[in-house]
């Protein structure tokens, strides 16, 4: 059965037909000037001095880590609600995830709670934005500068997300970002690290791309060489210029994408108190600009009948797609052997777990799937 509305549905134009379909017919399969292209483009949009554009967000999470010298006998706190490919980043560099509770009304890391967690092994903060929300990282920070910890942001969620008044992108040593189908910016898969750090930008091009001392770029072109070195033990992380093109024509339209998610949110807000359900919350000035990448709502204690799971079948029924985000990492059983975690370890992420969905939210969204959703939820109340 197909769904009258699904979690997700990518939007997906002309301009992006005709930016793949040159890059195509270019001769560059693998990166090349679209590549370069996109990374210039995704540097300026953020305001960094430097893009890495990598195949995911899950290359770029484990480049900023190893970059930012996190190994084995390391710690690196992150937080429990997010996707495993957050903490399975920490552990392929050798290091140990500390498992860090949310702050109980944003869901991100709680700078307090992470202040608690650091030891001597401390090496680095990896905290994500969570649905988009501006983490705090201003707090972070000054955690970082007095312990000496390197501070990387999962920003799998969050282009288009402002923190304090400063895009997400700047302000830490490395972002992250993740151009998965159904990210706010999306190419199929894909991702990107950006930096302001000049150096660990050169030792990430390198880590990249086999640790080798060009790119296919510099070998390939007319001023190229057929040499080069491999300087250190590197990855195939790079992305294509296919890629790049979906990318750059993705760019062009990312304001008017986010304005209709603004615009879908602040309807949704409208309704929830009504549908016995819990809006996520609004930053305010001083926090920063939310990017809406999900919609995560909360059933209201005693509001309904039944509980989360049952309503995510409910809809379903109806045709409505949800989602949910996310399984916390101490109720898998691979982290619970590998890091000895149990569910209820951390009270605020495991409250929340047990009562939150995400509704569909996606620039492609008509008012009247909209409608449908909402009235697909009155109809699961009643
Ligand atoms: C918070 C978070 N971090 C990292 C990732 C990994 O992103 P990618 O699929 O681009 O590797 C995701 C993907 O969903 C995510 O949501």
């Amino acid at each position: 059965m197909s769904l009258k509305v699904p979690f997700h549905l990518p939007l997906v134009g002309e301009d992006e037909k005709r930016e793949v379909l040159e890059s195509l017919e270019s001769g560059w399969l693998t990166a090349g000037p679209k590549v370069k292209a996109f990374e210039a483009a995704f540097a300026e949009h953020v305001g960094a001095r430097h893009a890495i554009a990598v195949s995911s967000c899950t290359a770029a999470l484990h480049l900023a880590l190893l970059g930012a010298g996190v190994g084995p006998g390391d710690e690196v706190l992150t937080t429990p609600l997010t996707f495993c490919a957050t903490v399975n980043t920490i552990l392929e560099t050798g290091a140990r995830p500390v498992l860090v509770d949310v702050d109980p009304r944003t869901l991100c890391m709680d700078p307090e709670a992470a202040a608690r967690a650091i030891t001597p092994r401390t090496r680095a903060l990896l905290p994500i934005h969570y649905a988009g929300y501006p983490a705090p990282l201003g707090a972070f920070r000054d955690l970082a500068t007095k312990h000496g910890l390197a501070l990387v942001d999962d920003a799998a969620h969050a282009l288009g997300t402002a923190v304090a008044g400063v895009p997400v992108g700047l302000g830490t040593l490395a972002t992250c970002f993740s151009f998965y189908a159904t990210k706010n910016l999306a190419t199929g898969d894909g991702g990107m690290v950006t930096t302001d750090d000049d150096e660990l930008a050169a030792r990430l091009r390198k880590l990249a791309l086999h640790g080798m001392s060009r790119d296919a770029w510099k070998r390939f072109t007319a001023d190229g060489s057929w040499r080069y070195d491999v300087e250190m033990l590197g990855y195939k992380y790079n992305m294509t210029d296919p890629t790049a093109a979906l990318g750059l024509a993705q760019l062009r339209r990312f304001q008017a994408m986010q304005e209709r998610r603004l615009a879908l949110a602040g309807v949704y807000d409208e309704a929830m108190e009504a549908l016995g359900l819990v809006a996520p919350p609004r930053p305010d000035v001083q926090e920063g600009t939310h990017a809406w990448h999900l919609y995560v709502v909360r059933l209201v204690a005693g509001g309904w009948s039944f509980g989360r799971d049952r309503l995510i079948e409910e809809l379903k029924a109806r045709g409505i797609g949800t989602s949910v985000h996310y399984i916390p990492i101490h109720h898998h059983s691979f982290y619970q052997r590998e890091l000895g975690v149990r569910p209820g370890e951390f009270p605020h992420c495991d409250a929340a777990a047990d009562t939150m969905l995400s509704l569909p939210l996606y620039p492609r969204m008509s008012d009247d799937d909209q409608r449908l959703v909402l009235e697909a939820l009155e109809a699961c109340r009643a």
